[in-house]
């Protein structure tokens, strides 16, 4: 295992938006999805696959309002399907898991791979070579990620390194004075395994990640790795000055749920200073002393190392994990120096919806049968919705568990209403595209339908209940 504490911190680039004359009103991307054998763990090479070749892949930023398209080509060994978590786009664009593209060159593959006994999707859309997915960007500034959707392999592709952030921004976030430019740290926290040799370990029952997809049946309730990876390095090290930055904590781990905690915690503690959720800004900013987060949550915090002394050395732990598990990344504080941002108490104006406007309540049960993640009992179905909310309707879903499951929706973002009959939690704040549910919890939120018909999907984010099948059609009419 690799020396904690040791590899600096790596900071994914940021691509600057190129123009296309398909797409003259766009910012456009041109990412190529292939393999690559970056230095992981020191001493050895990983073979990864990534956006651009990287892991995690370029951050992505969009202005609010400003068209963004992102080709994408496909150069692995396998079919990608690329979708934006957290993003308000049209179902063409949003990466339903059996629109596939194919690797350039192919042609064809030989079927859709797909659970076995699962129906095949006669709608799906495929491509060979590459896609383009095309973003409004008609969305609240917020921390967004891309990653890999394939029908019954998210979990290893996603574990290979088929992930990175997409930032959106707008003048309302501009006008705060929060932290900025090299103080605003987007981290990709996930645990993975290593072979002897540097390699990632993953347990599939099929390695080509073609055919049958799923794990050993020991890793029922997930895949958990023993190295915690922030942006891809090993426990890294950051270097700060003793003044406010903006880290955007993301839990890209296909399984693990984290307690973050700041080690030593500052003089008077609640050094973990909320300022966004998944969906954008809070209203008000909100001190925690700890931060649970589970798989694809996004929590956007302010810590001021200015609480701090030069010299210091503090350490993000996890408290619900142990030896290697149970750190994260750690800061180095130098010196004090000219810090003009703030934290405004009031972050941002975004009334809540309204649940007397509700025109639908409906149950989700996110329980186990017969050996199966399932959904109201069922297995994902691509060609058949299990839900069909009407365009523009404000609905009440109700969430009920039998084990910890992070209940991810694709294009609209919901508010909490309750939690256990309770007021929400206190991870529940601002709007929220997964919800962290334990087991046996119920949960109560309200979303709105806007922008797009078409099918979406919701679905688990431990991504071997998603592969699992524990995932509904959601097609919006
Ligand atoms: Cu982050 Cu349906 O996914
Ligand atoms: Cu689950």
């Amino acid at each position: 295992l690799p020396t904690p504490f040791r590899v600096p911190l790596p900071i994914p680039p940021v691509p600057a938006p190129a123009r296309h004359p398909d797409y003259p009103d766009a910012d456009f991307h041109d990412l190529t999805d292939r393999v690559a054998h970056p230095e992981i763990v020191p001493g050895t090479r990983t073979e990864i696959w990534g956006a651009e070749g990287l892991f995690p892949g370029p951050t992505l930023v969009s202005r609010r309002g400003r068209r963004t398209v992102v080709r994408r080509r496909n150069e692995l060994p396998v079919p990608t399907v690329n979708h934006l978590h957290g993003g308000h786009v049209p179902a063409a664009s949003d990466g339903f898991p059996t629109d596939l593209v194919y690797p350039a060159g192919t042609g064809a593959m030989a079927g859709i791979p797909g659970m076995p006994g699962m129906p095949h999707d006669p709608l799906a859309a495929t491509s060979v070579g590459y896609r383009d997915y095309d973003y409004p960007m008609d969305q609240r500034a917020a921390t967004l990620w891309y990653h890999d959707h394939r029908m019954g392999f998210t979990a290893p592709d996603v574990w290979r390194g088929l992930a990175g952030f997409h930032l959106v921004h707008d003048d309302e976030e501009d006008a705060l004075g929060l932290p900025r430019g090299d103080r605003d740290i987007p981290l990709m926290i996930c645990d993975r395994s290593f072979g002897e040799d540097g390699s990632f370990r993953y347990p599939a029952l099929d390695p080509t990640l073609l055919a049958t997809p799923g794990v050993q049946s020991s890793f029922m309730d997930g895949v958990l790795g023993d190295v915690v990876l922030v942006n891809g390095a090993p426990w890294p090290v950051l270097e700060v000055s003793a003044c406010r930055y903006r880290f955007r904590l993301l839990n890209a781990s296909n399984a693990r749920r984290y307690r973050l905690v700041l080690d030593p915690p500052p003089p008077g503690g609640g050094g973990l200073v909320q300022i966004g959720s998944d969906g954008g800004l809070l209203p008000r900013p909100v001190a925690h002393d700890a931060l649970e987060i589970a798989p694809a949550e996004r929590f956007d915090v302010v810590v001021d190392f200015s609480r701090y002394r030069a010299g210091d050395e503090i350490t993000v732990r996890n408290a619900f994990g142990s030896g290697g598990t149970g750190a994260v990344l750690r800061f180095r504080v130098t010196g004090p120096v000219h810090d003009d941002s703030r934290i405004p108490d009031r972050l941002s104006e975004s009334p809540g919806l309204d649940p007397a406007l509700a025109e639908v309540t409906r149950d989700f049960r996110f329980q186990s049968r017969g050996g199966e993640w399932r959904i109201n009992g069922e297995l994902f179905d691509p060609a058949r919705p299990l839900v069909t909310p009407r365009l523009g309707a404000t609905e009440i879903w109700r969430f009920v568990t039998d084990f910890h499951h992070p209940v991810h929706l694709h294009l609209a973002q919901f508010q909490v209403l309750s939690r256990n009959g309770a007021a929400p939690g206190p991870y529940d704040a601002g709007w929220k595209d997964t919800l962290d549910l334990q087991p046996a919890e119920a949960a109560e939120v309200i979303v709105r339908f806007t922008g797009y018909r078409g099918r979406f999907v919701l679905h688990c984010h431990n991504l071997e209940h998603e592969d699992m099948a524990m995932m509904a059609t959601v097609t919006v009419v």
